[in-house]
Protein backbone atom coordinates (compact mmCIF):
# COMPACT_ATOMS: atom_id res chain seq x y z
CA UNK A 1 0.00 0.00 0.00
CA UNK A 2 1.23 3.69 -0.77
CA UNK A 3 4.16 4.88 1.40
CA UNK A 4 6.07 8.13 1.14
CA UNK A 5 7.05 8.98 -2.33
CA UNK A 6 10.19 10.89 -3.41
CA UNK A 7 10.55 13.25 -5.92
CA UNK A 8 13.01 14.39 -8.34
CA UNK A 9 12.13 17.61 -10.69
CA UNK A 10 13.89 17.77 -13.90
CA UNK A 11 14.38 21.18 -15.45
CA UNK A 12 15.97 21.21 -18.86
CA UNK A 13 18.72 23.87 -19.42
CA UNK A 14 17.15 27.00 -21.62
CA UNK A 15 13.54 25.32 -21.55
CA UNK A 16 10.60 26.39 -19.95
CA UNK A 17 9.53 22.65 -19.44
CA UNK A 18 10.16 20.58 -16.53
CA UNK A 19 8.81 17.66 -15.07
CA UNK A 20 8.52 15.25 -12.34
CA UNK A 21 10.19 11.74 -11.33
CA UNK A 22 8.46 10.31 -8.32
CA UNK A 23 9.33 7.06 -6.56
CA UNK A 24 7.49 5.56 -3.83
CA UNK A 25 6.33 1.87 -3.32
CA UNK A 26 2.14 1.33 -4.71
CA UNK A 27 2.82 4.61 -6.24
CA UNK A 28 1.18 2.72 -9.77
CA UNK A 29 -1.99 2.92 -7.67
CA UNK A 30 -2.22 6.73 -7.73
CA UNK A 31 -1.16 7.14 -11.36
CA UNK A 32 -4.78 8.14 -12.18
CA UNK A 33 -4.45 11.19 -9.60
CA UNK A 34 -0.93 12.26 -11.01
CA UNK A 35 -2.47 12.14 -14.89
CA UNK A 36 -5.27 14.34 -13.72
CA UNK A 37 -3.02 16.75 -12.48
CA UNK A 38 -1.35 17.12 -16.07
CA UNK A 39 -5.01 17.76 -17.62
CA UNK A 40 -4.11 15.05 -19.95
CA UNK A 41 -7.94 14.25 -22.35
CA UNK A 42 -9.52 11.07 -21.06
CA UNK A 43 -8.31 9.05 -23.94
CA UNK A 44 -5.37 7.24 -23.24
CA UNK A 45 -3.26 4.70 -24.80
CA UNK A 46 -0.68 2.16 -22.55
CA UNK A 47 2.59 0.80 -24.20
CA UNK A 48 3.61 -2.64 -22.71
CA UNK A 49 5.34 -5.84 -23.40
CA UNK A 50 3.46 -8.97 -23.71
CA UNK A 51 5.04 -10.22 -20.59
CA UNK A 52 5.05 -7.07 -18.12
CA UNK A 53 1.06 -6.52 -20.08
CA UNK A 54 0.32 -9.68 -19.01
CA UNK A 55 1.81 -8.93 -15.32
CA UNK A 56 0.41 -5.17 -14.60
CA UNK A 57 -1.45 -4.18 -17.99
CA UNK A 58 -4.93 -5.28 -16.20
CA UNK A 59 -3.88 -3.87 -13.25
CA UNK A 60 -2.68 -0.43 -14.66
CA UNK A 61 -5.63 0.07 -16.88
CA UNK A 62 -7.95 -0.56 -13.81
CA UNK A 63 -6.86 2.29 -11.95
CA UNK A 64 -6.61 4.41 -14.84
CA UNK A 65 -10.75 4.00 -15.38
CA UNK A 66 -10.94 4.25 -11.91
CA UNK A 67 -9.73 7.56 -12.04
CA UNK A 68 -12.25 8.46 -15.07
CA UNK A 69 -9.86 7.61 -17.91
CA UNK A 70 -10.46 5.40 -20.95
CA UNK A 71 -7.10 3.50 -21.80
CA UNK A 72 -6.17 1.50 -24.40
CA UNK A 73 -3.54 -1.48 -23.77
CA UNK A 74 -1.49 -1.97 -26.74
CA UNK A 75 1.20 -4.92 -26.61
CA UNK A 76 4.47 -5.84 -28.60
CA UNK A 77 6.81 -8.30 -27.99
CA UNK A 78 9.06 -8.64 -25.30
CA UNK A 79 13.10 -7.55 -25.90
CA UNK A 80 14.92 -5.50 -28.24
CA UNK A 81 13.09 -7.01 -31.46
CA UNK A 82 10.44 -4.70 -30.54
CA UNK A 83 12.58 -1.78 -31.27
CA UNK A 84 12.15 -2.00 -34.88
CA UNK A 85 10.34 0.66 -37.51
CA UNK A 86 7.94 -2.09 -38.41
CA UNK A 87 6.54 -1.87 -34.73
CA UNK A 88 6.87 1.69 -34.66
CA UNK A 89 4.40 2.15 -37.95
CA UNK A 90 1.94 -0.47 -36.17
CA UNK A 91 1.36 0.83 -33.21
CA UNK A 92 0.65 4.38 -34.94
CA UNK A 93 -1.68 2.72 -37.26
CA UNK A 94 -3.43 1.46 -34.55
CA UNK A 95 -3.44 4.64 -32.53
CA UNK A 96 -5.44 6.39 -35.91
CA UNK A 97 -7.14 3.83 -36.44
CA UNK A 98 -8.74 4.58 -32.67
CA UNK A 99 -8.83 7.91 -32.57
CA UNK A 100 -5.87 8.91 -31.70
CA UNK A 101 -4.59 12.58 -32.01
CA UNK A 102 -2.11 14.55 -30.78
CA UNK A 103 -3.00 15.33 -27.73
CA UNK A 104 -3.48 12.17 -26.88
CA UNK A 105 -0.48 11.17 -24.18
CA UNK A 106 0.87 7.51 -24.52
CA UNK A 107 1.94 5.76 -21.14
CA UNK A 108 4.91 3.36 -21.71
CA UNK A 109 4.84 0.69 -19.15
CA UNK A 110 7.54 -1.67 -19.20
CA UNK A 111 11.97 -1.37 -19.42
CA UNK A 112 13.68 0.83 -21.31
CA UNK A 113 12.80 -1.12 -24.61
CA UNK A 114 9.07 -0.04 -24.30
CA UNK A 115 10.34 3.51 -23.18
CA UNK A 116 12.58 3.59 -25.65
CA UNK A 117 9.75 2.76 -28.03
CA UNK A 118 6.83 4.49 -26.67
CA UNK A 119 9.23 7.69 -26.43
CA UNK A 120 10.21 7.58 -30.17
CA UNK A 121 6.37 6.83 -31.49
CA UNK A 122 5.35 10.00 -29.15
CA UNK A 123 8.08 12.34 -30.40
CA UNK A 124 6.68 11.60 -33.96
CA UNK A 125 3.07 11.20 -33.62
CA UNK A 126 1.05 14.05 -35.43
CA UNK A 127 4.57 15.65 -34.64
CA UNK A 128 4.92 14.84 -30.90
CA UNK A 129 2.75 13.44 -28.46
CA UNK A 130 2.45 13.78 -24.72
CA UNK A 131 4.00 10.49 -23.05
CA UNK A 132 4.36 9.12 -19.77
CA UNK A 133 6.92 6.83 -18.37
CA UNK A 134 5.98 4.25 -16.23
CA UNK A 135 9.54 2.04 -15.51
CA UNK A 136 9.16 -1.85 -14.81
CA UNK A 137 13.03 -2.72 -14.39
CA UNK A 138 15.75 -1.02 -12.15
CA UNK A 139 17.49 -0.16 -15.42
CA UNK A 140 14.78 2.02 -16.88
CA UNK A 141 14.10 3.46 -13.31
CA UNK A 142 17.18 4.66 -12.63
CA UNK A 143 19.22 5.02 -16.26
CA UNK A 144 16.40 4.92 -19.53
CA UNK A 145 13.05 6.43 -18.33
CA UNK A 146 15.62 9.47 -17.85
CA UNK A 147 16.78 12.03 -19.81
CA UNK A 148 14.61 11.76 -22.60
CA UNK A 149 16.15 9.95 -25.34
CA UNK A 150 14.36 7.62 -27.56
CA UNK A 151 15.61 4.84 -30.05
CA UNK A 152 14.57 2.14 -32.62
CA UNK A 153 17.47 -0.54 -33.71
CA UNK A 154 17.98 -0.91 -37.63
CA UNK A 155 19.26 -4.03 -38.75
CA UNK A 156 23.13 -2.24 -38.94
CA UNK A 157 22.95 -1.59 -35.39
CA UNK A 158 21.24 -0.66 -31.97
CA UNK A 159 19.47 2.90 -31.25
CA UNK A 160 20.40 4.19 -34.98
CA UNK A 161 17.19 6.27 -35.48
CA UNK A 162 16.09 8.81 -32.41
CA UNK A 163 15.08 12.08 -30.90
CA UNK A 164 15.07 13.60 -27.46
CA UNK A 165 11.72 13.98 -26.14
CA UNK A 166 10.91 14.55 -22.32
CA UNK A 167 8.43 12.60 -20.83
CA UNK A 168 5.51 14.83 -18.81
CA UNK A 169 6.11 12.61 -15.72
CA UNK A 170 8.19 9.56 -15.04
CA UNK A 171 6.31 7.45 -11.84
CA UNK A 172 8.37 4.71 -10.44
CA UNK A 173 7.08 1.77 -8.38
CA UNK A 174 9.85 -0.39 -7.10
CA UNK A 175 6.98 -3.05 -5.87
CA UNK A 176 7.20 -3.76 -10.02
CA UNK A 177 10.74 -4.89 -9.39
CA UNK A 178 9.19 -8.15 -6.89
CA UNK A 179 8.55 -9.89 -10.66
CA UNK A 180 11.79 -8.97 -12.02
CA UNK A 181 14.18 -11.58 -13.12
CA UNK A 182 17.47 -11.57 -10.96
CA UNK A 183 19.61 -11.16 -14.30
CA UNK A 184 17.38 -7.97 -15.23
CA UNK A 185 18.06 -6.94 -11.33
CA UNK A 186 21.67 -7.04 -12.33
CA UNK A 187 21.75 -5.04 -15.38
CA UNK A 188 19.98 -2.14 -13.50
CA UNK A 189 22.58 -3.14 -10.24
CA UNK A 190 25.07 -2.52 -12.57
CA UNK A 191 23.71 1.57 -13.32
CA UNK A 192 23.08 2.01 -9.67
CA UNK A 193 27.09 1.12 -8.97
CA UNK A 194 28.24 3.22 -12.06
CA UNK A 195 25.98 6.40 -10.52
CA UNK A 196 27.61 5.55 -7.25
CA UNK A 197 31.53 5.37 -8.84
CA UNK A 198 31.28 8.88 -11.20
CA UNK A 199 29.12 10.72 -8.50
CA UNK A 200 28.81 9.54 -4.85
CA UNK A 201 30.74 7.09 -3.01
CA UNK A 202 28.24 7.35 -0.08
CA UNK A 203 25.95 5.91 -2.30
CA UNK A 204 28.44 2.48 -2.66
CA UNK A 205 28.75 2.29 1.29
CA UNK A 206 24.80 2.28 1.85
CA UNK A 207 24.71 -0.21 -1.33
CA UNK A 208 27.46 -2.16 0.38
CA UNK A 209 24.97 -2.02 3.45
CA UNK A 210 21.89 -2.88 2.11
CA UNK A 211 23.28 -5.55 -0.34
CA UNK A 212 21.89 -8.67 1.61
CA UNK A 213 18.43 -7.73 1.88
CA UNK A 214 18.05 -4.84 -0.80
CA UNK A 215 15.06 -6.01 -2.83
CA UNK A 216 13.00 -6.98 0.34
CA UNK A 217 13.21 -3.80 2.08
CA UNK A 218 11.34 -1.88 -0.16
CA UNK A 219 11.52 1.81 1.38
CA UNK A 220 15.44 1.46 1.43
CA UNK A 221 15.01 -0.13 -1.96
CA UNK A 222 13.20 3.35 -3.23
CA UNK A 223 15.82 5.55 -1.62
CA UNK A 224 18.70 3.79 -3.57
CA UNK A 225 16.77 4.02 -6.87
CA UNK A 226 15.83 7.65 -5.79
CA UNK A 227 19.39 8.62 -4.96
CA UNK A 228 20.65 6.78 -8.58
CA UNK A 229 17.91 8.17 -10.30
CA UNK A 230 18.84 12.01 -8.94
CA UNK A 231 22.44 11.30 -9.90
CA UNK A 232 21.19 10.67 -13.73
CA UNK A 233 19.06 13.52 -13.86
CA UNK A 234 21.52 15.67 -12.29
CA UNK A 235 24.14 15.17 -15.29
CA UNK A 236 21.40 15.11 -18.09
CA UNK A 237 19.89 18.79 -16.89
CA UNK A 238 23.17 19.77 -16.52
CA UNK A 239 23.65 18.96 -20.26
CA UNK A 240 21.28 17.41 -22.22
CA UNK A 241 22.86 16.65 -25.86
CA UNK A 242 25.76 14.71 -24.63
CA UNK A 243 28.74 17.07 -24.32
CA UNK A 244 31.16 16.09 -21.26
CA UNK A 245 29.51 15.99 -18.37
CA UNK A 246 27.44 13.10 -20.01
CA UNK A 247 29.86 11.28 -20.78
CA UNK A 248 30.77 10.25 -17.48
CA UNK A 249 27.96 8.08 -17.78
CA UNK A 250 30.05 6.18 -20.09
CA UNK A 251 32.02 4.70 -17.38
CA UNK A 252 32.84 1.10 -17.54
CA UNK A 253 30.53 0.85 -20.90
CA UNK A 254 33.55 1.66 -23.73
CA UNK A 255 35.19 -1.38 -22.58
CA UNK A 256 31.50 -3.32 -21.87
CA UNK A 257 30.04 -2.42 -25.42
CA UNK A 258 33.02 -3.91 -26.58
CA UNK A 259 32.65 -7.07 -24.98
CA UNK A 260 28.65 -6.91 -25.74
CA UNK A 261 29.25 -6.61 -29.50
CA UNK A 262 32.88 -9.62 -29.19
CA UNK A 263 30.23 -11.67 -27.28
CA UNK A 264 27.35 -11.14 -30.46
CA UNK A 265 25.24 -9.60 -27.74
CA UNK A 266 24.84 -13.54 -25.50
CA UNK A 267 26.64 -11.46 -23.05
CA UNK A 268 23.76 -9.28 -20.79
CA UNK A 269 24.84 -5.83 -20.63
CA UNK A 270 24.74 -5.56 -16.83
CA UNK A 271 27.60 -8.36 -16.88
CA UNK A 272 29.64 -6.72 -19.99
CA UNK A 273 29.25 -3.35 -18.01
CA UNK A 274 30.45 -5.05 -14.70
CA UNK A 275 33.18 -6.25 -16.34
CA UNK A 276 34.25 -2.90 -18.21
CA UNK A 277 34.37 -1.20 -14.84
CA UNK A 278 35.94 -3.69 -12.80
CA UNK A 279 39.33 -3.49 -16.17
CA UNK A 280 38.12 0.91 -15.42
CA UNK A 281 38.63 1.11 -12.04
CA UNK A 282 42.20 -0.91 -12.60
CA UNK A 283 43.28 1.55 -15.62
CA UNK A 284 42.66 4.30 -13.23
CA UNK A 285 44.74 2.94 -10.64
CA UNK A 286 47.70 2.82 -13.71
CA UNK A 287 46.47 6.29 -15.20
CA UNK A 288 44.68 8.70 -13.35
CA UNK A 289 45.64 8.26 -9.65
CA UNK A 290 42.92 6.08 -7.96
CA UNK A 291 44.60 4.49 -4.97
CA UNK A 292 44.98 0.91 -5.05
CA UNK A 293 42.83 0.48 -2.05
CA UNK A 294 39.97 1.88 -3.37
CA UNK A 295 39.99 0.40 -6.51
CA UNK A 296 40.22 -3.05 -4.46
CA UNK A 297 37.05 -1.78 -2.52
CA UNK A 298 35.06 -1.21 -6.12
CA UNK A 299 35.99 -4.51 -7.50
CA UNK A 300 35.04 -6.02 -4.18
CA UNK A 301 31.40 -4.30 -4.39
CA UNK A 302 31.41 -5.30 -8.23
CA UNK A 303 31.70 -9.00 -7.52
CA UNK A 304 29.70 -9.40 -4.17
CA UNK A 305 26.63 -8.19 -6.19
CA UNK A 306 27.45 -11.39 -8.37
CA UNK A 307 27.79 -8.95 -11.22
CA UNK A 308 31.08 -10.08 -12.45
CA UNK A 309 29.68 -13.62 -13.33
CA UNK A 310 31.48 -15.79 -15.94
CA UNK A 311 32.22 -14.79 -19.37
CA UNK A 312 30.85 -16.74 -22.64
CA UNK A 313 33.99 -18.08 -24.14
CA UNK A 314 35.70 -14.78 -25.83
CA UNK A 315 38.40 -14.03 -28.10
CA UNK A 316 40.74 -11.20 -27.45
CA UNK A 317 41.10 -10.15 -30.79
CA UNK A 318 37.39 -9.83 -31.13
CA UNK A 319 37.31 -7.62 -28.39
CA UNK A 320 40.27 -5.61 -29.56
CA UNK A 321 38.16 -5.44 -33.11
CA UNK A 322 34.89 -4.39 -31.09
CA UNK A 323 37.63 -1.36 -29.15
CA UNK A 324 39.26 -0.39 -32.49
CA UNK A 325 35.80 0.08 -33.76
CA UNK A 326 34.50 1.93 -31.11
CA UNK A 327 37.65 4.60 -31.53
CA UNK A 328 37.23 5.13 -35.10
CA UNK A 329 33.35 6.17 -34.59
CA UNK A 330 34.59 8.83 -31.81
CA UNK A 331 37.17 9.87 -33.56
CA UNK A 332 40.69 10.40 -32.84
CA UNK A 333 41.19 9.37 -29.31
CA UNK A 334 39.77 6.37 -27.58
CA UNK A 335 37.72 8.35 -24.83
CA UNK A 336 37.84 6.48 -21.38
CA UNK A 337 35.93 7.49 -18.48
CA UNK A 338 38.39 6.91 -15.31
CA UNK A 339 38.02 7.88 -11.58
CA UNK A 340 40.73 10.30 -9.71
CA UNK A 341 39.11 9.28 -6.65
CA UNK A 342 35.77 7.45 -6.08
CA UNK A 343 32.75 9.85 -6.96
CA UNK A 344 35.45 11.58 -9.12
CA UNK A 345 35.66 11.15 -12.95
CA UNK A 346 38.13 12.13 -15.50
CA UNK A 347 37.75 11.93 -19.31
CA UNK A 348 41.04 10.49 -20.39
CA UNK A 349 41.64 10.52 -24.25
CA UNK A 350 44.43 8.61 -24.80
CA UNK A 351 44.52 4.83 -23.06
CA UNK A 352 46.25 2.13 -24.72
CA UNK A 353 43.94 0.19 -26.41
CA UNK A 354 46.44 -3.01 -25.46
CA UNK A 355 46.49 -1.90 -21.68
CA UNK A 356 42.58 -1.87 -21.88
CA UNK A 357 42.68 -5.31 -23.32
CA UNK A 358 45.12 -6.94 -20.77
CA UNK A 359 42.87 -5.05 -17.94
CA UNK A 360 40.20 -6.61 -19.09
CA UNK A 361 41.77 -10.13 -20.11
CA UNK A 362 42.82 -10.03 -16.28
CA UNK A 363 39.11 -9.42 -14.78
CA UNK A 364 37.77 -12.46 -16.43
CA UNK A 365 40.69 -14.77 -15.94
N1 LIG B 1 16.95 5.97 -23.43
C1 LIG B 1 18.01 5.78 -22.68
O1 LIG B 1 18.62 6.73 -22.17
C2 LIG B 1 18.48 4.37 -22.41
C3 LIG B 1 19.45 4.13 -21.43
C4 LIG B 1 19.82 2.82 -21.19
C5 LIG B 1 19.24 1.78 -21.90
N2 LIG B 1 18.30 2.06 -22.84
C6 LIG B 1 17.66 0.98 -23.61
O2 LIG B 1 16.93 0.18 -22.68
C7 LIG B 1 16.81 -1.13 -23.22
C8 LIG B 1 17.07 -2.15 -22.11
O3 LIG B 1 16.11 -1.94 -21.12
P1 LIG B 1 15.78 -3.05 -20.03
O4 LIG B 1 17.04 -3.60 -19.50
O5 LIG B 1 14.79 -2.45 -19.12
O6 LIG B 1 15.19 -4.24 -20.92
P2 LIG B 1 13.71 -4.65 -21.40
O7 LIG B 1 12.84 -3.48 -21.55
O8 LIG B 1 13.92 -5.53 -22.57
O9 LIG B 1 13.20 -5.53 -20.18
C9 LIG B 1 13.89 -6.70 -19.87
C10 LIG B 1 12.94 -7.89 -19.72
O10 LIG B 1 12.29 -7.79 -18.46
C11 LIG B 1 10.89 -7.99 -18.62
N3 LIG B 1 10.25 -7.17 -17.57
C12 LIG B 1 10.20 -5.83 -17.49
N4 LIG B 1 9.66 -5.45 -16.33
C13 LIG B 1 9.36 -6.58 -15.65
C14 LIG B 1 8.81 -6.83 -14.37
N5 LIG B 1 8.49 -5.83 -13.53
N6 LIG B 1 8.63 -8.11 -14.00
C15 LIG B 1 9.00 -9.14 -14.82
N7 LIG B 1 9.55 -8.96 -16.03
C16 LIG B 1 9.73 -7.69 -16.43
C17 LIG B 1 10.58 -7.55 -20.02
O11 LIG B 1 9.44 -8.21 -20.50
C18 LIG B 1 11.85 -7.99 -20.76
O12 LIG B 1 11.73 -9.34 -21.14
C19 LIG B 1 17.77 -1.24 -24.38
O13 LIG B 1 17.05 -1.22 -25.59
C20 LIG B 1 18.62 0.02 -24.27
O14 LIG B 1 19.05 0.50 -25.52
C21 LIG B 1 17.90 3.33 -23.10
Amino acid sequence: MQSQSRAILITLPGREQRYRVLIGPGLRFDLGSHLKALDLPPRLFVVSDRRVAGLYGGQVTGVLEKAGFSPTLLEVSPGERAKTWPVVQRLARDLLAQGADRRTCLIALGGGVVGDLSGFLASIFMRGAPFIQVPTTLLAMVDASLGGKTAINLPEGKNLLGTFHQPRLVLTDPEFLDTLPPKERRNGLAEILKHGFIRDPDLLTRLERLRPRLFQDREALADIIHRAAAIKAEVVAADEREADLRRILNFGHTLGHALEAASRYRLAHGQAVAFGMLAALQLSVSLAGLSPGAAAYGQRLIKDFDLARKLPNLAMGDVLAALTLDKKREGQNSVFVLLEELGKPVIYPDVPLSLAAEFLQAGWA
